[in-house]
């Protein structure tokens, strides 16, 4: 077995505390639907595509904002960091007069996006490989940018936001969703474990290798996790996240609003919205906290260039 060279009696406690409660509601392992493998989705050449169309997360992505999907029409829209390109081919399909661009870094990704679209027969979307810290794009290029759950996991969230408002045309927006660091489950653990403030408990190198015991046992399906690197606010984060708390965004955006000609509006959204007394509570908490990531489940944010 490999070891991580960490040590602590905490790894052992987390791996039990995980074991025993994998399988409860809502705080247990993400449904079996998160977290399909290659494996079970073998013969199917665009399993993750259609995955991500399935959620229905496009659906809802304007909603989000009380804005209306139709306000695509017509226009030139980025989807920046657009996984397997779920999102944009539905929204491609529904709105053939606008015309859409998907943005992913890793090539094998985009590869898989690009074949799933001309599979479906869509004309109105391009895929590109880059990185939303360098866009490929002119400046002045595009009437709507979105990132749906995205920002938490770029290396320099101020770059992309500085690549987003140059990218857009004046008078253009851009919509963004994530949650906040310190959200009770913002760890993204949800492959082995849904229970809320590990994050905030322990440190990332002892979840990193508490996570790792349960790979090495062949308990949780996927490749072993690297050692945590610090992000770009100075603080050790876990895989695969830049640590982007909500203080962090706050100071982020009024950088921004201090440098270029934009208006941003964030809006700190309840933890377990969907949960009524949960909702209550939370948004109490968060008028008493000054939008305290604790009761945060995500942040949604617009940015308007002006024109
Ligand atoms: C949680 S996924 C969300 C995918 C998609 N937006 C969705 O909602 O289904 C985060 C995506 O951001 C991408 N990403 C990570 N770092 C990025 C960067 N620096 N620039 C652009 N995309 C990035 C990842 O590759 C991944 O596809």
């Amino acid at each position: 077995m490999q070891t991580s060279g960490v040590r602590s009696p905490a790894i052992p406690f987390i791996v039990g505390l995980v074991r025993a409660t994998r399988k409860l509601p809502l705080i247990g392992q993400a449904p079996a639907e998160k977290r399909l493998s290659a494996s079970a989705r073998a013969g199917e050449p665009f399993w993750q595509t259609l995955l991500e169309m399935k959620t229905d997360n496009n659906r809802r992505f304007f909603g989000l904002f009380g804005l209306d999907e139709s306000m695509v029409d017509g226009k030139t829209v980025l989807d920046l960091g657009c996984g397997y390109g779920g999102n944009v081919l539905a929204w491609a399909d529904r709105h053939p007069s606008a015309s859409f661009v998907g943005l992913e870094p890793f090539p094998h990704v985009m590869n898989i996006a690009e074949r799933a679209g001309i599979s479906f027969g869509t004309k109105n979307t391009r895929f590109v490989t880059g990185l939303g810290e360098t866009l490929p794009f002119g400046d002045n290029t595009f009437d709507l940018i979105v990132t749906w759950d995205v920002i938490e996991h770029v290396r320099d969230p101020m770059r992309v936001m500085q690549e987003i408002t140059r990218c857009l045309k004046a008078g253009g927006v851009s919509l963004g969703v994530f949650p906040p660091y310190h959200n009770p489950t913002a760890h993204h653990l949800g492959y082995a474990t849904r229970l809320p403030f590990l994050h905030l408990v322990f440190s990332p190198d002892v979840l990193v290798a508490a996570v790792n015991r349960l790979i090495e046992a062949g308990e949780v399906d996927l490749s072993r996790q690297p050692a945590p690197q610090c992000g770009p606010w100075g603080r050790k984060t876990l895989p695969s996240l830049n640590g982007t708390t909500g203080a962090d965004w706050n100071e982020l955006t009024r950088q921004l609003k201090s440098r270029y000609a934009v208006a941003v509006r964030n809006t700190y959204v309840p933890f377990g919205e969907r949960f009524a007394v949960l909702r209550i509570f939370n948004r109490i908490m968060l008028r008493l906290f000054r939008d305290s990531d604790l009761f945060c489940g995500q942040i949604r944010t617009v940015l308007h260039k002006e024109g």
